[in-house]
C-alpha cells in the first residue's frame, strides 16, 4: 500500500508540499498549530501570492464538491502520528533576531512535538533548510523521544522550490536530493517520489551533512552569481560600460550560462539573504569560517545597491530629498509574488522617506504586506496615480505591468520626466523618445 504522507507546517513549503504529494496521489494529513492557517488552507485559500496552489488545494482538501479528498488538515499531533507512515518537516528556520545564525526553535518543537506519538516504524523526513550537522542531532533527539526509538527513522531531503513558481517546482523539480542512513529510507522516498524519478528527474542520496550542504551551497551560488554581476555593474558604472551587454556576452559561455546574471538593484526574499548568513555563521561554529568570508562581500555588495539607487535617486531629485515626490513602482521582493520580506524596493523607499521625501509606492500584489510593515509611507492603488505629481520614478521591482506602461501617459503625469531603473528591463530607448531622463543601474548614462 502506497505510503500515508503527513506534512508538519504549512506554510509557503508546507502548503505547497502537501497540495503536490496529494497532485501525485498520497492520502495526505497536513498538521499546523494555527487554526486559521488550517481553515483557510481548508476552503482553498492561500494566505499569499502563489499561482496554481489555490486550485491545487480545491482539487484535493476533502469536502469540495468534485474534489478527491486526498488531503485534509488538522492540529492534532496524535492524529498526525496515527496516520502518517511518512512525516515531512517543512517548518521555517528564519534568522535569528540580531544575529546571523538560523533559529531552530520550530524544528526542534516539531520533532519534540511529534517524537512522543511515534510508537510504530515511521519515516520522519526534513525538509526544513538548516545548519549542516542538523540531521545528526535531530536523528538522536527522535530515537531518544520516539516510544519505537531507532525504528524511527529520519531522512533529509532539502527543498529548492521557488516562490511564485512553487507548484511547478515541486513537481517537476531541478533534482531531488536525499540524505539517508539507510536502504530502507531511500525505497520509502523512492516510492514517494516515483512520478518526478520516472520522468527523469535526477535522484540524488547522500548522507546527511551532504544532503543539508547541498541547499546552503545552491542558495550560496546563485547569491554569488547575482552578486558578481552586480560588482561587475559597479565598475561598469565607473568605466562607461554596459552591464546589460556584459551579461549578455558572458552568458553565451555555456560554462557561465545566462541565468541570474540580470544586474540591478539586487536580491531580497526570505530565502536567500538569510540562508547566506546562516551559513556563515555555521561555518564559523564549526571552524570553517575563512572557507565563507566571500558570502560576506556578497552580502555587502548586495546591500550596496540599495544605498547606490539611494545616491542615483538623490541626484535625479537635485541634490537632496527634501519637498521632492518619489514615485517606488514595486514593494515585493521579486516579481509574481507578494513576499516583502527583505525587500530591497521597500528598503530603498524607506531609506528615501527617511531623508526626507515623500514616497508614494505602488505594486500589483504587494500591497497589503507592504503597508503593515511599513504603515508610514504613502501607497496608491495604480501605478498612474503614484506617479503622479513626482519629480523622479523608481522602478525597483521588474513586473510585467511596469514593462507596458506607455512613457507618455506617465509622462503627463509627474512633475519632472526622471525615471531610474533598478532592474534593467524597461525599455529606455522608448522612455527617452519620450522625453524622459532614463538611467539604469550599470549602464551609461545619457541626459
Ligand atoms: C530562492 C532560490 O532560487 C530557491 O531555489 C530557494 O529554494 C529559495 O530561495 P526565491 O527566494 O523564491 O528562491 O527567489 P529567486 O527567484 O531565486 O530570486 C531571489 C532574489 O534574487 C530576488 O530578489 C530577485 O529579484 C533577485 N535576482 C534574481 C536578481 O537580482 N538577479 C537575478 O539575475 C536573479
Amino acid at each position: 500500500m502506497a505510503p500515508r504522507i503527513t506534512v508538519i507546517g504549512t506554510g509557503y513549503l508546507g502548503a505547497t508540499h502537501a497540495a503536490c504529494m496529494a497532485e501525485l496521489g498520497f492520502e495526505v494529513l497536513g498538521l499546523d498549530i494555527d487554526r486559521d492557517k488550517l481553515a483557510a488552507l481548508a476552503a482553498g485559500r492561500v494566505p499569499m501570492f502563489e499561482p496554481g496552489l489555490s486550485e491545487l488545494l480545491l482539487k484535493h482538501v476533502a469536502g469540495h464538491e468534485g474534489s478527491t479528498g486526498r488531503l485534509r488538515f488538522t492540529d492534532s499531533w496524535e492524529e498526525v502520528a496515527a496516520f502518517g507512515d511518512v512525516h515531512f518537516i517543512c517548518v521555517n528556520t528564519p534568522q535569528r533576531k540580531g544575529e546571523f545564525a538560523a533559529d531552530m526553535s520550530y524544528v526542534d518543537a516539531a520533532v519534540d512535538s511529534l517524537a512522543p506519538h511515534l510508537d510504530r516504524p515511521v519515516l520522519v523526513v526534513g525538509k526544513s533548510t538548516v545548519p549542516v550537522g542538523s540531521a545528526n542531532r535531530l536523528a538522536a533527539k527522535l530515537a531518544a523521544l520516539a516510544p519505537a526509538g531507532e525504528q524511527v527513522e529520519l531522512a533529509w531531503n532539502p527543498e529548492f522550490l521557488r516562490e511564485g513558481y512553487a507548484v511547478g517546482d515541486t513537481l517537476h523539480p531541478d533534482r531531488l536530493v536525499v540524505g539517508v542512513r539507510s536502504e530502507r529510507a531511500e525505497q520509502v522516498l523512492r516510492e514517494v517520489y516515483a512520478g518526478p524519478i520516472s520522468d527523469g528527474v535526477p535522484f540524488v542520496v547522500t548522507d546527511f551533512p551532504t544532503a543539508e550542504l547541498v541547499k546552503a551551497a545552491a542558495n550560496s551560488f546563485l547569491a554569488t552569481k547575482i552578486s558578481f554581476i552586480n560588482a561587475m555593474a559597479e565598475v561598469c558604472e565607473s568605466a562607461g560600460a554596459d552591464v546589460v551587454q556584459l551579461s549578455k556576452a558572458l552568458s553565451y559561455d555555456e560554462r557561465i550560462g545566462g541565468k541570474f546574471l540580470n544586474a540591478g538593484l539586487g536580491f531580497g526574499g526570505g530565502c536567500l539573504p538569510k540562508d547566506i548568513r546562516a551559513f556563515m555563521a555555521r561555518a564559523g561554529e564549526l571552524g570553517a569560517d575563512q572557507a565563507l568570508t566571500f558570502l560576506r562581500e556578497v552580502d555587502s555588495i548586495n546591500m550596496r545597491r540599495r544605498s547606490r539607487m539611494v545616491d542615483l535617486a538623490r541626484e535625479q531629485c537635485g541634490g537632496g530629498f527634501l519637498g521632492r515626490r518619489v514615485a517606488v513602482l514595486g514593494a515585493a521582493f521579486k516579481p509574481n509574488s507578494d513576499d516583502i520580506r527583505d525587500s530591497p524596493a521597500l528598503n530603498v523607499a524607506g531609506q528615501i522617506q527617511l531623508q526626507g521625501a515623500q514616497v508614494t509606492v505602488y505594486d500589483p500584489k504587494a500591497m497589503d504586506n507592504a503597508r503593515k510593515m511599513f504603515p508610514s509611507l504613502s501607497y496608491a492603488d495604480s501605478a498612474l496615480e503614484a506617479v503622479e505629481g513626482a519629480h523622479v520614478v523608481l522602478h525597483l521591482t521588474e513586473w510585467q505591468e511596469f514593462r507596458e506602461l506607455d512613457p507618455a501617459e506617465v509622462g503627463a503625469a509627474v512633475a519632472e520626466r526622471r525615471l531610474l531603473d533598478g532592474r534593467n528591463v524597461l525599455d529606455g530607448d522608448a522612455w527617452r523618445a519620450a522625453g524622459w531622463t532614463y538611467r539604469a543601474m550599470g549602464r551609461p548614462y545619457a541626459e
